[in-house]
This record gives C-alpha cells, sequence and structure tokens, in this order.
C-alpha cells in the first residue's frame, strides 16, 4: 500500500508492501526509513532533532545534493549541496510490482540561482528487498550543461567506535586538511571527524558495524564522500542530538568533479542499499 499522511509541516509518503517499509518526505524528495522485511533492520538514519519544517534540510535519510555537491562553485552564498533538498516534490507515478513498488517524483521546479541547465530531474524509487534510489538528470536544454551532486545517505549504525568500511582503497581528498590526498587506511574504521572525498567509483562497499550489515552498489559516480560530524560539530549542530553521530555514518554516491550532460541526454546517478 502507499499512502500519505502527513508529520508536522511535511507530507510523508509510506510504503508498506511484502517486502519493505520505508517512509519519503515530499518535502526534498527525501527517503527517511527503509526497513527491509527479511531481516527488519532499519537501514537508515534519522536525526531525533531533524527539522520536520518544511523549510530546512533534514538531518538525515537520503538528502538529494543538486544541482551541486557542497559549496557552490562560485557563489559562496548560495545553500550548501544545492537547491532540490528544500523543495517540495510531487509523486508522478507510483506503482505495485511483485517484488517492488516503483515510486516516481519530481520538484516543483528544476531551476535556481547558481545553475544554468535546462532541466528534467527525476527520482526513481525501488522499494522491494533492496531500495534504489536513481536520480535522472535530463538536458532538456540547447546547451551542454554541467552539475554535481550526491545521494547523501545516513546509513544507520550499531557504534562508530566499531564500525569498518569495506571496499574503498587508493587515495581521498581530506575536505578537513585543505583537500589534502592521503591514502585510505585499510581497515577502514572511525575515531575522528571525518570528511573525505574518495576519488574512486568501487561498485560495491560494505559497512559493517555490530549486528547491522549493509550492501552499497553505487552507479553513475565519480566518487564517494565519506563524512561523520564526530562529537564537537554535533554539539554545534542544531539539529543533531549530541550523540546522534556514534550511530551514524555518511556514505555517498557522488559526482564531485562535474558530469557533463549533452542536450537531449540524460545522466543517472544511483545508489542501491541492501
Ligand atoms: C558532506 C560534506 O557531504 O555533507 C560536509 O562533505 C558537510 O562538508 C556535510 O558538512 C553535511 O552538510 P550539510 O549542508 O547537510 O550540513
Amino acid at each position: 500500500t502507499a499512502s500519505l499522511l502527513p508529520q508536522d509541516d511535511i507530507e510523508m509518503l509510506i510504503i508498506d508492501n511484502d517486502h519493505a517499509h520505508a517512509t519519503i518526505s515530499l518535502f526534498g524528495g527525501h527517503v527517511l526509513s527503509f526497513i527491509p522485511k527479511h531481516d527488519n533492520v532499519q537501514r537508515l538514519w534519522l536525526s531525533k532533532e531533524a527539522m520536520l519544517d518544511g523549510l530546512h534540510p533534514i538531518r538525515g535519510g537520503v538528502p538529494i545534493c543538486w544541482p551541486w555537491f557542497g559549496a557552490h562553485a562560485s557563489e559562496s552564498g548560495l545553500a550548501s549541496h544545492g537547491y532540490v533538498r528544500t523543495q517540495n516534490w510531487h509523486v508522478v507515478d507510483c506503482a505495485d510490482e511483485p517484488e517492488q513498488t516503483v515510486v516516481r517524483l519530481k520538484p516543483s521546479t528544476t531551476q535556481g540561482e547558481g545553475f544554468e541547465g535546462e532541466t528534467q530531474l527525476s527520482l526513481v524509487l525501488f522499494i522491494g528487498r533492496e531500495l534504489r534510489i536513481q536520480l535522472v538528470t535530463e538536458n532538456t536544454g540547447s546547451e551542454p550543461l554541467s552539475y554535481t551532486s550526491a545521494l547523501h545517505t545516513y546509513f544507520n549504525i550499531d557504534d562508530i567506535n566499531h564500525c569498518e568500511l569495506t571496499g574503498l582503497d587508493g587515495d581521498y581528498l581530506d575536505k578537513l586538511q585543505d583537500y589534502q590526498r592521503i591514502s585510505t587506511p585499510i581497515p577502514y574504521t572511525f575515531n575522528e571527524e571525518t570528511d573525505r572525498v574518495h576519488l574512486v567509483t568501487p561498485e560495491s562497499l560494505t559497512i559493517v558495524s555490530g549486528n547491522i550489515k549493509t550492501h552499497i552498489q553505487s552507479n553513475g559516480h565519480d566518487s564517494i564522500v565519506v563524512w561523520n560530524p564526530w562529537a564537537d560539530k554535533s554539539k554545534s549542530m542544531q539539529d543533531m542530538e549530541d550523540q546522534g553521530y556514534k550511530n551514524m555514518l555518511c556514505v555517498e554516491t557522488a559526482v564531485t568533479q562535474g558530469q557533463q550532460v549533452l542536450p537531449g541526454q540524460s545522466h543517472t546517478l544511483e545508489q542501491v542499499i541492501r
């Protein structure tokens, strides 16, 4: 079944089928919860202090960063991670298939200050034993366009101090050290604030923490971003409980270097969670 329910100032789309239960906020086109029924383990983390006021970005779930990732390339006054995560999206269609429910959403507009392209943007969610998230950018204009983006997923973990991320190697750019190039630790574990752009495109990653094991597949990306604000930064963030960082790890399927899309063409950024 699919139902729309108001919560605080936001409309939520609830999907419940034989394989999974998922909650999607129409504000931001933002998946907040994904619980596959074969193990009943919540795969996504949502801050207890998340602002569900329909104005501020939501802390947790799967924020859609588009048409830029992080700070805008030239205008520092523009919102971090672009403007569609603070827009109202609508459901274009929602269909039950034997193994999954397929939902397609669109933002109210793709135009905004800081981005020139003429586009159609769709978020397609395949909700079944796994959650497949596709962000499709179609160039409907007559000029080539370039964008950056991320499926900025907050994964639910048991304990950041007992957590390992496998599947990454090579170097990363450390955003906390002026984008210094550093080699990826193996084993990849966490004991401090982490904000890293890995310029590699592994197809498959795994997070293991206590009883929670989550596999992540990515497509159409040029980077994987790994982020945890740790204790001090969490305290300074209004929408993050002080201890919240212990139960989350962001592993983001991202385009950080710029993806060109020619007129009439489209590009799909995809993350699969199981
Ligand atoms: C990460 C960035 O993707 O998102 C970090 O690399 C940033 O630098 C984090 O702090 C959270 O961003 P925001 O805008 O949601 O607070």
